[in-house]
C-alpha cells in the first residue's frame, strides 16, 4: 500500500496549512502555542494515521466526491478535525466525517467546535460503535471506517460496522481488548493439559498473548470477509504501547481459507465462544 509519509506527517509540528487556532481549541496546543508531552504524543499518532488515510481518501475520491468516513470511539475527535483541516476541507469538501462516541459530553463539545470552525462536513453522534451498526443516522454504505484507540471491544464493533456498511477501507489502531484475555484466564484455571496454554500461563503473558490473539483474530476476520490486510506499527513504541495499525482494503468475496484458519485458531486455543465476536461470512 502506498503511503505519503511526508516529513510534516512525522513531526510534531502542525501540518502544513493547519490552523494553530484549531490545535488550541482542541487543547493540543497551549494558548501560547506550546505542546506538552501528552499532546505531542497524540499529535504524532494522529498525524501518522492521517499519513495512512490520505492516500486511501485519494483513491476513493477518484470515484466518489461525497465519500463518507466514520470514526468510532472518536473522543475529542482530534483525528476527524485534523483530517478535515489538513486535507478534506480543500480536497474533498463534499466528504462527510462522522465522529461516534458513547460520551455525550464529548460529542456535544465536538459539535460546538465544528460550528465555531465552520466545519460543516463533520457530524457527531452519541452512540456506541455497536449501536451505530443499526443507526438510521448513518449512511447504509460507508467508504472508510477508522478507530483510534477505541476502548476494548469497540474496535471489534467498529469492524462489524465496517462489514455491515460495506466499507472499502478500515484503518484501526486497537486499544487494549480485555475480553479475549479474560477468556484465556478462564481456560488457564481449568485443567488444561495442552502445552499451548503455556503461552498464556503467566499473567503478563495472558495480557500480551490475549492482545496479540485479538488482533490476529481481527485480521483473519477481515480477510475472511474479503479484505486485504496490512498489520504494522503506527509510531515508535516509545510514543504509545497501543501501537498496532491494521489497514484493511476490501478486495473481493469472502475467503474460505481465512474462514477455516480463523475458526481453527479459535478451536486450537479452546475458546469456541469467540466465534460469535469474530463472526465469519456464511458461504
Ligand atoms: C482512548 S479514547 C480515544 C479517543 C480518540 N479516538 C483519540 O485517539 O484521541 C477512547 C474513546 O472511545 C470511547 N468509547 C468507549 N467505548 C466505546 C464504544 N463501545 N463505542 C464508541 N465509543 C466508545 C470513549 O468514550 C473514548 O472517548
Amino acid at each position: 500500500m502506498k503511503t505519503s509519509n511526508t516529513p510534516a506527517l512525522h513531526s510534531t509540528e502542525p501540518l502544513p496549512g493547519q490552523s494553530t487556532a484549531l490545535l488550541q481549541a482542541l487543547h493540543l496546543l497551549t494558548r501560547d502555542g506550546k505542546l506538552n508531552q501528552d499532546s505531542a504524543r497524540k499529535l504524532k499518532q494522529v498525524k501518522h494515521l492521517i499519513g495512512f488515510i490520505k492516500p486511501l481518501v485519494d483513491i476513493l475520491l477518484e470515484q466518489k466526491p461525497n465519500l463518507s468516513i466514520v470514526d468510532h470511539g472518536a473522543g475529542k475527535s482530534y483525528l476527524g478535525f485534523l483530517l478535515v483541516d489538513y486535507y478534506l476541507k480543500d480536497h474533498a469538501p463534499l466528504a462527510q466525517v462522522y465522529g461516534i462516541d458513547v460520551r455525550q459530553e464529548l460529542v456535544e463539545s465536538a459539535r460546538v467546535l465544528a460550528q465555531q470552525t465552520g466545519f460543516k462536513q463533520m457530524k457527531f453522534l452519541a452512540l456506541s460503535a455497536k449501536e451505530a451498526i443499526e443507526s438510521p443516522d448513518l449512511p447504509a454504505q460507508v467508504d472508510l471506517v477508522t478507530a483510534l484507540h477505541a476502548c476494548d471491544t469497540a474496535t471489534d464493533d467498529a469492524i462489524a460496522f465496517g462489514l455491515t456498511h460495506h466499507a472499502q477501507y478500515m484503518v484501526l489502531v486497537p486499544c487494549c481488548q480485555a475480553e479475549v484475555a479474560r477468556s484465556l484466564r478462564q481456560t488457564k484455571q481449568s485443567d488444561n493439559d495442552d502445552p499451548i496454554s503455556e503461552l498464556w500461563r503467566h499473567p503478563i503473558h495472558t495480557r500480551e498473548f490475549g492482545s496479540q490473539l485479538t488482533n490476529t483474530l481481527r485480521s483473519l476476520q477481515l480477510e475472511a470477509h474479503g479484505y486485504q490486510v496490512t498489520v504494522t506499527e503506527l509510531v515508535g513504541w516509545e510514543h504509545s504501547m497501543k501501537n498496532e495499525l491494521i489497514v484493511a482494503s476490501r478486495k473481493g468475496p469472502p475467503r474460505l481459507a481465512a474462514i477455516k484458519r480463523l475458526n481453527n485458531l479459535i478451536d486450537r486455543v479452546g475458546l469456541p465462544a469467540l466465534k460469535e465476536r469474530f463472526f465469519t461470512p456464511s458461504l
